[in-house]
């Protein structure tokens, strides 16, 4: 059984990986990490009663390091990043879930983080998480930079078009609505049930850190620098991040002809589903799961693409897209436990 320790376990990525890995068949959960007082996990949890007994706790990271092989870095950014060296350095595998190591460019991290990188030295050996496009890396890597939520729907969704070179790179609109576990667990006023109930905002436009990370992806994929507006809502929902993309076609083709290229891109990937013409993607469809469901519609009379990309935030867009990770750097199926 590979040993799993999880630094974060408070948080909602870090209770949706307990979710996970209790159920997988060739992971044992060994040490669970928190900022918090002793306490069982199932204290914390009470769904986990009589399920785990396992405390989480302020533990030393040398406390975890000594009970698993593979650790999940469910932090806040800027805190991955004092960590993840000395798991890496006792010879362990870090999957961080925070965007650390996400960003190539350090420049351009510090920029948008605000915050001076304490070992840039790592980003390179790092591979972004995307297994639909870094397979064969991450199989040989000890630092995954898991994606973030809503890169992981833009970038899926916009890149067999951009590989085909059949749409414009300057005028790529990607307008996404998250649920609010998006945000995290630490509350906030704008975050508070009387703030969001029945209430739809829009907020960071073409300001949101998610930007750098979708623009370095779809660069390169297109092979050309390219700048998407991004333009991010919260919607009163627990969960679940729907993108609709707006993208001008270079060359006209109809839905058919799109929705081959996107089957073709993705030809045997398993956890993006291509939906047959005129269905659109729903949140309900994907919530809880690894699947990214993807609808397309053509105009051609207006040289239009419009993309439409549905996944769980805390699903594809983080834990459950982790575990993919977590069982291709193991050589177990890629399905295990999702
Ligand atoms: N939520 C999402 O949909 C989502 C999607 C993709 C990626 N992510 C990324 O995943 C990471 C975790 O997100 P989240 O939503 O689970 O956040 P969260 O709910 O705020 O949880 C953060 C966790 O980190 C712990 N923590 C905070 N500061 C710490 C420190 N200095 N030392 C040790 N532990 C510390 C917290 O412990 P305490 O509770 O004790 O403070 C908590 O367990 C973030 O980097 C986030 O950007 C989240």
């Amino acid at each position: 059984m590979l040993k799993v320790g999880i630094m974060g376990a408070s948080g909602y990525a870090g209770e949706e990986l307990i979710r996970i890995l209790l159920n997988h068949p060739k992971v044992k959960i060994a040490s669970l990490a928190a900022k918090i007082e002793k306490m069982a996990v199932s204290k914390l949890y009470p769904w986990l009663k009589g399920m785990l007994e396992l405390e989480c706790s302020d533990k030393s990271a040398e406390e975890i390091c000594k009970k698993s092989d593979c650790i999940f870095l469910a932090l806040p950014h800027k805190v991955s990043m004092q960590f993840a060296p000395l798991f890496l350095k006792a010879g362990k595998k870090v999957i961080d879930l925070s965007a650390d190591f996400r960003i190539r460019d350090v420049g351009v991290y510090e920029k948008w983080y605000e915050v001076k990188h304490e070992c840039p030295e790592y980003i390179n050996k790092a591979v972004y998480g995307l297994p639909e496009f870094y397979r064969e890396k991450i199989k040989k890597s000890d630092l995954i930079a898991n994606p973030g939520c809503y890169p992981t729907g833009a970038i899926l969704g916009c890149a067999p078009l951009l590989k085909k070179k059949l749409a414009d790179t300057k005028s790529i609109i990607c307008d996404s609505k998250s649920g609010v576990s998006g945000a995290g667990r630490v509350p906030a006023q704008g975050l508070m049930f009387t703030e969001l109930q029945n209430s739809f905002r829009p907020y960071k436009i073409n300001a949101h850190r998610h930007m750098p990370e979708i623009n370095q992806e779809l660069s390169c994929v297109s092979g050309e620098k390219l700048e998407v507006n991004f333009i991010p809502h919260l919607v009163p929902m627990e969960r679940g991040i729907l993108s609709t993309i707006y993208l001008k076609l270079n060359k006209i083709i109809n839905t058919k002809e799109a929705l081959k290229v996107y089957k073709d891109f993705y030809k045997g990937e398993y956890f993006v589903r291509i939906l047959e013409e005129g269905v659109c993607p729903d949140t309900k469809n994907v919530a809880r799961t690894n699947f990214c469901d993807i609808g397309i519609r053509i105009f051609p009379d207006r040289s239009l693409a419009i993309v439409m990309t549905a996944i769980d935030n805390l699903g594809k867009g983080a834990s459950h897209q982790a575990v993919q990770n977590m069982n291709i750097m193991f050589g177990f199926d890629e399905k295990e436990g999702l």
